[in-house]
């Protein structure tokens, strides 16, 4: 009955549903949740600057933490193998050089474009708003959020996304600075104990127009 590891993109894709309910005696190891950010972290992000940060919420305690943030979504921090907190980094340029460095490194770009680039944008990432970041950082987190649960898939897990939660504490709860990490959401992932529900959706003629 539940996910199998799979390639299958459309039984990926089309066999996805949020799931609540996991078996909580399959836990999903160290290499294996690596794998799967891994994958995930594969999305397409604004400047490539990847602003995706994830905290893995496994550990008894953690997931103590955690459940009182969650109140309407107990049965997922309860019965999952982990709560995936995403969250948007607002000072992501710092790592530029990471990024850019490696790809000359690498030879996937000459030096002098990388210095090209880093000149057209660090005035941007200067003076850009908070609130223009946040929302870079939620479309990149929501790209990447999207990823990863169909990464899971692949790997036999299933997800819910949960935006029921305190955002205004998680990060503080997790020993994070606040004013830098905006939450994305949660994603419960683990061994479906259930099939979870066939959802409805609109037909391509009501969410598309064509000129
Ligand atoms: C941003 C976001 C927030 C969500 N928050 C919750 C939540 O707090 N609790 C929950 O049980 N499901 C949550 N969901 C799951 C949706 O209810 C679900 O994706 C939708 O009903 C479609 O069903 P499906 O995921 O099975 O296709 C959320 C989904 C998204 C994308």
């Amino acid at each position: 009955m539940t996910n199998q590891k799979t390639n299958d993109f459309k039984e990926i894709v089309r066999g996805r549903r949020s799931i609540k309910n996991y078996d909580p005696s399959v836990k999903i190891s160290r290499e294996e949740m690596e794998e799967i950010l891994e994958l995930a972290a594969t999305a397409p992000s604004s400047v490539n600057m990847q602003p995706w940060r994830f905290l893995v919420i496994e550990s008894p305690e953690g997931k103590a933490a955690l459940a009182p943030l969650a109140r309407f979504n107990q049965n997922q921090v309860e019965t999952s193998a982990a709560m995936i907190a995403v969250f948007g980094d607002l000072q992501n340029f710092d790592k530029f050089e990471d990024i850019y460095g490696k790809a000359v490194e690498e030879g996937h770009m000459p030096q002098e474009v990388k210095e090209n680039i880093h000149k057209s944008f660090s005035g941007y990432f200067e003076t850009i708003s908070r609130e223009d970041m946040e929302d870079v950082v939620l479309v990149d987190g929501g790209l990447v959020s999207m990823q990863l649960m169909l990464a899971a898939r692949a790997y036999g897990y299933d997800t819910n996304p949960i935006g029921g939660y305190e955002k205004d504490q998680i990060a503080e709860v997790f020993g994070l600075d606040k004013d830098r990490f905006v939450p994305v959401m949660l994603i419960s992932i683990g061994k479906a104990a259930d099939t979870g529900h066939t959802s409805v959706r609109l037909p391509v003629d009501q969410i598309a127009q064509w000129k």
